[in-house]
């Protein structure tokens, strides 16, 4: 068996949300994301086979340190999937992460992370058992493995667009899995997205409390058809490269997620004065300028700027010229879609 091996997996950014979920992390909703490329997580696995040490004394190194909050999601993760993984009780394993970007920085670590960690054991179980998958079960697999271990996670096992959750739209969608849809207009070919750093301080919410205040939000049903009318329209915007309608919905997708939370039972803003302010400059410069720029934004206050390659060396001299200057300490990340 293979005893060392790394894996490299992003994180993603979604256009359409998932915000809701029933048991098991099924989504309420389907959500769309692009994958990103130069925000990813890096994780090594040492396993030894001989001692029974067990997955409960597996060692973890996060950036070079032990890390216990991160060593404790990642046991826990692994004990609610050992009836699947007889091999763990036989394994002494050592993982260490390191991400490419910094810490609260808007960009969801825990995609890339816990992405990296189902593709690590489903390649410790092909080593194990020798069967090897097509890579497309392979990657099936190790998205249905993220999902357990964070929702979004799941997109981010597949290049470009995902689309995670079943839509009539597409006959292999699924609840359970996340899966690619390749069918993209060149406009959207490595699509660029600006991070502005907005607030670097840790979120208030956690996503898990934040899913889980949509059992009892008054407008959970019509979000949920809203979502569901959403990922079919920006997929066939996608498809025929029609900028005007992705523009609209993943606006309104940002602007609901938050209004959803503004409106949950405790409500939280997460938004920040400079956020708002950024919201403006954006629609104000698309309407000047008629350059298709437009905004998403995660749970947290940090904008993502997202623009077309074509466009990104004006976008980017605005940027650095004005946006900035609405960041904390001027700081911004430049990524795009793989
Ligand atoms: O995967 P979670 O449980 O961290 O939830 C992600 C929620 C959002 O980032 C706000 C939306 C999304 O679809 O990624």
């Amino acid at each position: 068996m293979k005893n060392n091996f790394q894996i490299q997996s992003p994180s993603n950014i979604a256009l359409v949300k998932y915000w809701g979920k029933r048991n098991n992390q099924i989504p309420q909703n389907p959500s769309v994301s692009f994958t990103l490329s130069k925000s990813f997580t890096t994780m090594d696995f040492e396993i030894g086979q001989t001692n029974h040490l067990g997955i409960k004394n597996l060692t973890f190194e996060f950036e070079g340190k032990t890390n216990e909050k991160f060593r404790t999601k990642i046991i826990d993760f692994l004990q609610s999937v050992s009836q699947d993984f007889s091999f763990f009780d036989h394994l002494n394993l050592h993982i260490s992460s390191k991400n490419s970007f910094p810490h609260s920085a808007g960009i969801a670590s825990s995609a890339s992370s816990m992405s990296a960690l189902a593709l690590g054991i489903c390649q410790i179980e092909e080593n194990f058992s020798g069967n090897k998958l097509s890579e497309t079960d392979f990657q099936k697999k190790a998205s249905f493995y993220a999902r357990l271990a964070s929702g979004s996670a799941c997109r981010s096992v597949f290049p470009k667009v995902s689309l995670w959750g079943k839509t009539p739209f597409l006959a292999d969608s699924s609840d359970e899995y996340a899966i690619a849809f390749p069918e993209i207009d060149p406009i959207f070919e490595q699509f660029h997205d600006a991070i502005l750093l907005v607030s670097k301080q840790e979120k208030a919410v956690s996503s898990r409390a934040g899913h889980s205040l949509m059992n009892n939000n008054p407008f959970a049903e019509v979000r949920y058809a809203q979502a569901k009318n959403h990922t079919e329209k920006i997929l066939i915007a996608l498809k025929t490269g029609n900028l005007e309608t992705f523009i609209e919905i993943v606006e309104q997708e940002a602007l609901t997620l938050h209004a959803l939370m503004m409106s949950s039972k405790p409500s939280f803003v997460l938004l920040q004065p400079n956020s708002l302010v950024l919201i403006e400059k954006i629609r104000d410069f698309r309407e000047k300028t008629a350059i298709p720029v437009c905004f998403t934004i995660d749970a947290g206050p940090n904008i993502h700027l997202l623009y077309p390659k074509n466009v990104a060396e004006k976008v980017e001299i605005w940027i650095a010229e004005e946006l900035h200057l609405f960041c904390e300490n001027g700081q911004y990340l430049l990524d795009k879609m793989q």
